[in-house]
């Protein structure tokens, strides 16, 4: 995600091939599964027929044959290419969302730019850019991105809305971090003035507050990219450990379960906006529970890559199985649409009716 401008081109591209790596690799769990704090109400008698079971839905304009989106993971390094392939020929597939991984590096060089733009070659029903806040406001020397790099990122993937990502906690861990985010709203603020945006967390969620923001500063939505799935204070503790950087590594150790956890931040962020939940969803009955509780869909990263890496028949079998557990539970709610699906009754339980609880006093 941090992108390295005045850095060497090398270092960016190899950051981006050990995020996979880890990603696809290591040990990157949570203590704790909060999806499974989420209990949906089961129908004896559903009166309808599995069949019948419509999954389509809208979100910022654009029909889905499922409210999934296949969440921002890369580009920006030779793999990319074949993995955004294959992640747009799925979405194209099933008819859900994508984004692309952040795009500051195909701004600075040219040459990677088609490891994001493969995407345009598929009928991708909504494509989303990508690009942090951190790089809209000034780090030291390096220069801010404005508008016209975000028009021009958008246009490289031929992009629907463009995602800002929010990742202070990778960057804190990460050894070569960028530290500054004064002056992020205002950024993103003239940027949401200008261009479609998503204001997108990347692990560590949104709370109520930052979500009123966002939207007086005028977002379309929310990507609330809560605690529970990928943690990147995880992922840079392995990279930080690897070029035998401890400080930065125990920070990483310390941070690892920080943040709000994605149940929690879709129903604290609800603030009438498009809510995108990302942050742990691992099958079609997290994604249907998302919905109950208010969010227009559901996002998976980390839960996907192991299969975009195999090839594309791993990952149309991964979607298949997710739009088919979305269908079983949607028939044991007795939901036959989405709108159905949204005001089925959630029961929250465990931690996160604690967090509620708590949040909400
Ligand atoms: C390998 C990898 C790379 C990622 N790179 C980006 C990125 O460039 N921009 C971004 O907004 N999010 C990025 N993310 C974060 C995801 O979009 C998502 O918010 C996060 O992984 C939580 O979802 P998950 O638990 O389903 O993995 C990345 C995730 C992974 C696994």
């Amino acid at each position: 995600m941090s992108e390295d401008k005045g850095r060497p081109a090398r270092l960016t591209e190899r950051r981006k091939g050990d995020h996979v790596d880890i990603c696809a690799t290591e040990d990157l769990a949570q203590d704790y599964v909060y999806w499974d704090d989420i209990k949906l109400v089961h129908n004896p008698l559903p009166e309808i027929d599995l069949e019948e079971i419509d999954t389509s839905t809208t979100m910022f304009g654009r029909k889905l044959g499922a409210p999934l989106v296949i969440s921002a993971m890369t580009g920006g390094y030779g793999k990319a290419e074949e993995i955004n392939r294959n992640l747009a020929a799925a979405a194209e597939k099933f008819g859900v969302g994508m984004g692309v991984g952040s795009q500051r590096a195909a701004l600075e060089n040219q040459e990677v730019a088609r490891t994001y733009s493969v995407i345009r070659e598929y009928e991708v029903p909504l494509r989303i850019g990508n690009l942090g806040v951190p790089q809209l406001i000034p780090q030291g020397e390096v220069a801010p991105l404005d508008v016209e790099h975000g028009r021009a990122a958008m246009e490289m993937v031929d992009a629907h809305i463009l995602a800002v990502h929010m990742n202070y906690l990778q960057e804190i861990v990460q050894p070569e971090g960028d530290t500054r985010s004064r002056g992020g709203l205002k950024a993103l603020e003239r940027f949401a003035s200008a261009l479609p945006v998503l204001a997108k967390e990347t692990g560590a969620g949104i709370p109520r507050e930052a979500a009123l923001k966002l939207k007086k500063a005028k977002v379309k939505g929310l990507d609330v990219g809560g605690l529970g799935g990928t943690s990147f204070a995880a992922v840079e503790y392995y990279r930080a450990k690897s070029v035998g950087d401890s400080a930065k590594a125990n920070i990483g150790r310390t941070f690892w379960d920080w943040g709000i956890p994605t149940p929690v931040a879709v129903v604290i962020a609800n603030v009438g906006l498009p809510v995108i939940a990302t942050g742990g969803v691992r099958s079609g009955l997290d994604a249907a529970r998302a919905i109950s509780i208010g969010a227009s869909s559901a996002g998976m990263a980390g839960r996907l890559l192991p299969a975009a890496l195999e090839g594309r028949d791993s990952l149309e079998k991964e979607l298949q199985m997710l739009i088919d557990e979305l269908k079983a539970t949607m028939f044991l709610v007795g939901a036959k649409d989405v709108d159905e699906l949204a005001s089925s009754k959630a029961i929250v339980t465990g931690r996160s009716k604690e967090w509620l609880d708590q949040l909400e006093e």
